[in-house]
C-alpha cells in the first residue's frame, strides 16, 4: 500500500550560527491509509514541528515529505492544492484557532463555500447541521448561533473537527487536541475521533505528551516515541505498551500514573541518572539521551548515534544496548 503520508529523512533547523537548533532531527516517518499512528515524548522534543511539517504548513529544512506517493515539493498547483485540502490540522488550543467574531455557523459554512463543497447557502446550512451532529454537537441548533467564547474547551475542538471535516479530509493531525479539555471530557472527545476515522476513512496522526492517551487512542495503531527531535522507538501499541525496550520509553511508562493501588505499589520504576533535558542548543554527542540512562556504555552510547534497528516483536528501536532486553514494569 502507498503511505497516505511519508516522511523521509525529515529535519527542521530553526535560527542560525550559533543559535542555530534542530528541533527534528532526520525523521522517517510513513502512514498508511487507515493507520492510527501517535507522536509522544516531553515538550520540546519536536512533535508539532513533525506534525506541521506533515500537513505542509512548516517548509522542511531536509528531507522529503510525501503524499499519496508523491514529494510536495514536486507538486503543481493543482495537486497542491488537493494535499492542502486532504490533510488537515486540529490544534491544542481551539480558542485561538477559531475566530471569535464569527458564529459557529460562519465558521462551519465559511469553507463548505469557499471550498465549493456545496452549491449555494441553503446546502451549505445543511451539511453544517450535519457536521456539527456529527461531532456531537446536539441538538444542532442550540449551536448555531453562538460564539466560540459561549462554548466549553470541549465543544469548541469539536466545531473545530467539524471545521477541519467540511474539505473532507483524507489525514488529519490531531496535535493535543484533547489536552485543554477535562479528563471527563477527554475519553468523549477520543471515542468521537475514532469513530472519524471508521466513518469518513480519515487516518490520523495524534500527537501527544501523555502516553496514557497515545495507548487509549491508537490501541490498534501505532506509537512512535521521540526525544530532542529523533525517534527513539515506534512499534505497534500494545507491544510497545507492554514490552518497551528503549531506555527513554521505559521511563515515560514508568512515569504514567497507575489507577490501580495495587498494580502502582508494584510498578517497577526505571532510576534515570538525572532528570534535566538537554538545551538543543548544546545537544549531547552520541545518543542524545545517553546523560539520564541508567543503562550508558561509555564509549558507545556517548559516541555513536544510534539507529532505529528492527525487532522481531514489532517496530524499531535506536538503543543497540537494549533493544533486545524485555523488562516487566508492572510485576
Ligand atoms: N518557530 C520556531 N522558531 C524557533 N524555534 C522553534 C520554533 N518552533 C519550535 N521551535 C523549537 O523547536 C523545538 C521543538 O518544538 P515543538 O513545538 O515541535 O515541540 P513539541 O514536542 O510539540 O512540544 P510541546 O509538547 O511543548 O508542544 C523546541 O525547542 C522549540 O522551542
Ligand atoms: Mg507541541
Amino acid at each position: 500500500m502507498v503511505p497516505i503520508i511519508e516522511l523521509k529523512n525529515v529535519s527542521k533547523f530553526f535560527g542560525h550560527g550559533k543559535e542555530r537548533v534542530t528541533a527534528v532531527d532526520s525523521i522517517s516517518l510513513a502512514v498508511e491509509p487507515g493507520e492510527i499512528v501517535c507522536l509522544v515524548g516531553e515538550s520540546g522534543c519536536g512533535k508539532s514541528t513533525t506534525g506541521r511539517m506533515a500537513a505542509g504548513l512548516l517548509p522542511v529544512s531536509a528531507g522529503q515529505v510525501l503524499f499519496d506517493g508523491k514529494d510536495i515539493a514536486q507538486m503543481n498547483r493543482d495537486e497542491l492544492q488537493t494535499y492542502r485540502r486532504a490533510v488537515q490540522i486540529v490544534h491544542q488550543d481551539p480558542y485561538a484557532s477559531l475566530n471569535p467574531t464569527q458564529t459557529i455557523r460562519d465558521i462551519i459554512t465559511a469553507p463548505l463555500l469557499h471550498h465549493k463543497k456545496v452549491k449555494d447557502r441553503t446546502h451549505a446550512e445543511k451539511r453544517a447541521r450535519e457536521l456539527l451532529e456529527i461531532v456531537d454537537l446536539t441538538p444542532v441548533h442550540d449551536f448555531m448561533d453562538k460564539y466560540p467564547h459561549q462554548l466549553s474547551g470541549g465543544q469548541r475542538q469539536r466545531v473545530s473537527v467539524a471545521r477541519a471535516l467540511t474539505v473532507e479530509p483524507k489525514f488529519i493531525v490531531a496535535d493535543e487536541a484533547v489536552s485543554m479539555v477535562d479528563v471527563s471530557i477527554r475519553v468523549s472527545l477520543l471515542n468521537m475521533l475514532s469513530r472519524l476515522k471508521n466513518e469518513f476513512d480519515v487516518t490520523f496522526l495524534f500527537i501527544t505528551h501523555d502516553l496514557a492517551l497515545a495507548k487509549y487512542f491508537a490501541w490498534q495503531g501505532r506509537i512512535v516515541v521521540m526525544y530532542l527531535g529523533r525517534m527513539v522507538e515506534e512499534g505497534p501499541t500494545p507491544r510497545l505498551i507492554t514490552d518497551a525496550r528503549h531506555p527513554y520509553t521505559q521511563a515515560l511508562l514508568a512515569a504514567v500514573p497507575e489507577a490501580d493501588p495495587e498494580l502502582a505499589q508494584h510498578k517497577r520504576q526505571i532510576e534515570l541518572r538525572g532528570a534535566e533535558i538537554p538545551s538543543l542548543l548544546h545537544l549531547p554527542l552520541g545518543c542524545t539521551f545517553h546523560p539520564r540512562c541508567p543503562y550508558i556504555v561509555e564509549g558507545q552510547c556517548d559516541v555513536h548515534v544510534p539507529r532505529l534497528e528492527a525487532i522481531r516483536e514489532g517496530g524499531s528501536v535506536a538503543c543497540p544496548v537494549r533493544k533486545d532486553e524485555s523488562i516487566q514494569l508492572v510485576v
